[in-house]
């Protein structure tokens, strides 16, 4: 831990997690819980429950869950030590200098470094522009018809022709060799020692949605290849969770975000006031970006360009928005390329009609599919209009799909009731679509035994937080050692430690954890419901089930280790005579 377990446990407290979370979610009191859409996952009613009792969140439908510090880490895409920094500074608790070693300082240290040597490389490159050596870059952007004001407010710059003065500079500064290669912005070789990465070209800073400096691109002058090249991804750049322009766009309170492909295009937007514009950084667009996009609007005006890639890239960004339960259009800027050239040929207001004019997305889906259709010829208009049917099973809500079937059949000179034949028969065979269940993140295939493994142990604790006057009567049999699962182990210690002087206390087991992950499965133990079992006996032989595969699962790994450890002896002895005195052992659950 980096700072004491003390303070750390005094912040929390001083944060009360309804207060904070109030500040991000719209939540609404039901019982003993507040209740609110989940900012984590997409939803239409609300399954994300903060408790003030627990001071822990939880999310029956994607399992995000944790104490006020996982809840800031997840939100503000911040380190443990950064939730804590600024839970501290909210809550107007002083820090002192961290005094924190072993890896998780180095990781942390490493996250602070990076984000400092970009936030640096960013001010060298903003310099550069505005010297001689830059002028070409900022006659470039000028003739791009970039304003001061846009170029200032991007933070745009310039790397020289120089091969190496941005590494000469950052060494000068104090920072490593291995830290600026980590950073992508130097290079080695034999032949050329340290070098600059990015060279001769206008520098566009990528920002996370707090602003910080995480990455580059960097646009040739002329007509050089490539003609943008990014940073890498590093510890801080995950090119799937972060859009160019979020920074901005995320305030300008539009209820929509317009989404292109370009720097270029981002900016040119934002020049012409449409300033919800964000892209995505030279990759495909992918799920995260798009949960990312919902804590700020409900609906997306895609903008790629209009060549084929780009109606490619528009159809599976559709697919993806929907998943996450976003609204998508479609904006058309023929006979334009891109927002950009679009804006500079036709101006403002003919931009904002085109907004006002999106396509819906699934009509969109139509046209392109009606291309690959010759709708002269009987045979392939029929199945044309299965095609479309089969896609009208895809919406599951009844009412929103009765609305597209009465305006699709109209569009398409279709009888309503034939259509609408056509889509029951289909659902018939299929089904209708029901919302996708996304796999919980960094769960991937699980292997059974390990998996049954780790769910008894989940469930033993599970259960001593709902029932903790159960305690007392198995303590004699179990302790921490016998959870072999390391995060189990970790809760167990510390849980038992506040059962043997009566009280419980989640929220603050949650902060032993530093890892968003960890957290979030600790919170999953405080906040699963048992299943329910009717009767008392049916519910002493599952608590006994339970206990006893915990206890063997631990003797038999004790005894992998016999040999290699002397200290797995006596848990293996005292282990044998446990587990008889357990099977034959009545515990009762009253
Ligand atoms: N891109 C990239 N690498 C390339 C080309 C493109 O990473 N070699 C990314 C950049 O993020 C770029 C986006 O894809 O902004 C769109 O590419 P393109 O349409 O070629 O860019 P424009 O913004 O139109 O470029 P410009 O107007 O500067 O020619
Ligand atoms: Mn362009």
């Amino acid at each position: 831990m980096y700072y004491p377990d003390e303070l750390v446990e005094e912040i929390r407290t001083k944060n009360d997690i309804v207060d904070v979370i109030s500040g991000y979610v719209r939540l609404q009191r039901k019982g003993s819980s507040h209740f609110g859409l989940c900012p984590f996952h997409n939803e239409k009613s609300p399954s994300f429950s903060v408790s003030q009792g627990k001071q822990m969140f939880y999310c029956f439908g994607c399992g995000a869950g944790g104490n006020v510090f996982t809840f800031i880490m997840q939100y503000e895409n911040y380190s443990f030590q950064e939730a804590v920094k600024f839970l501290a500074d909210r809550a107007g608790v002083r820090l002192p200098e961290a005094d924190y070693g072993g890896e998780a300082k180095k990781r942390d240290t490493k996250r602070a470094r990076l984000l400092e040597v970009n936030k640096e490389a960013a001010k060298y490159f903003y310099y550069q522009l505005r010297t001689k050596s830059g002028q070409a870059g900022y006659q470039y952007l000028r003739d791009r018809q970039l304003s001061d004001e846009t170029i200032r407010k991007f933070g745009l710059g310039f790397a020289n022709m120089t091969s190496n003065d941005l590494v000469k500079y950052l060494r000068g500064k104090g920072y490593e060799d291995g830290l600026l290669q980590e950073a992508g912005l130097a290079g080695f070789d034999e032949k050329h020692g340290m070098h600059d990465k990015f060279w001769n070209r206008v520098m566009f800073p990528i920002q996370d949605s707090n602003h910080r400096v995480i990455g580059f691109g960097g646009r040739v002058m002329g007509d050089g290849k490539p003609k943008y090249l990014n940073s890498p991804e590093t510890m801080i750049f995950d090119k799937s969770r972060n859009l160019y322009g979020l920074n901005l766009a995320k305030s300008a309170r539009q209820n929509n975000i317009i989404l292109c492909e370009g720097y270029m295009d981002v900016i040119a937007m934002h020049q012409a006031g449409f300033t919800q514009a964000a892209a995505s950084l030279g990759t495909a667009f992918t799920e995260g970006q798009a949960s990312l996009i919902g804590r700020y609007a409900r609906e997306v005006i895609l903008a790629y360009d209009s060549d084929g890639a780009g109606v490619r890239a528009a159809l599976r960004a559709i697919g993806i928005l929907r998943g996450a339960g976003l609204t998508g259009r479609v904006l058309s800027m023929e006979p334009f390329k891109d927002p950009d050239e679009f804006i500079k040929n036709r101006g403002r207001e003919a931009f904002a009609e085109r907004i006002a004019q999106a396509e819906n997305s699934f009509f969109f889906e139509l046209r392109m599919l009606q291309r690959e259709y010759d709708l002269k010829d009987p045979e392939s208009k029929t199945r044309f209009y299965r095609e479309i049917a089969k896609r009208l099973c895809g919406f599951s809500e009844e009412v929103e799909r009765e609305n597209y079937i009465q305006a699709v059949a109209e569009r398409y000179g279709i009888g309503f009731q034939n259509l609408r034949k056509l889509v029951l028969s289909y659902a018939s065979q299929t089904g209708f679509a029901s919302p996708v269940q996304r796999p919980k993140s960094g769960m991937g295939r699980k292997d059974q035994p390990a998996e049954n493994r780790r769910k008894s142990q989940r469930l033993l604790l599970t259960w001593l937080v709902e029932e903790p006057s159960l305690y007392p009567r198995i303590k004699k049999y179990i302790s921490p050692e016998d959870f072999t699962e390391e995060l189990y182990r970790k809760i167990a210690v510390k849980l038992f430690e506040g059962l043997d002087q009566g009280e419980m206390n989640p929220a603050a087991i949650i902060s032993l954890f530093t890892d968003e992950e960890e957290q979030r499965q600790a919170a999953g133990v405080f906040n699963t419901r048992l299943e329910e079992l009717s009767g008392k006996q049916e519910r002493e032989k599952a608590f006994h089930d339970i206990l006893l595969a915990v206890k063997r699962n631990s003797y038999e790994y004790f005894s992998g280790q016999l040999g290699a450890d002397m200290a797995a002896v006596n848990q293996v002895i005292a282990g044998k005579k446990a587990l008889e005195e357990l099977s034959k052992t009545h515990i009762s659950l009253d």
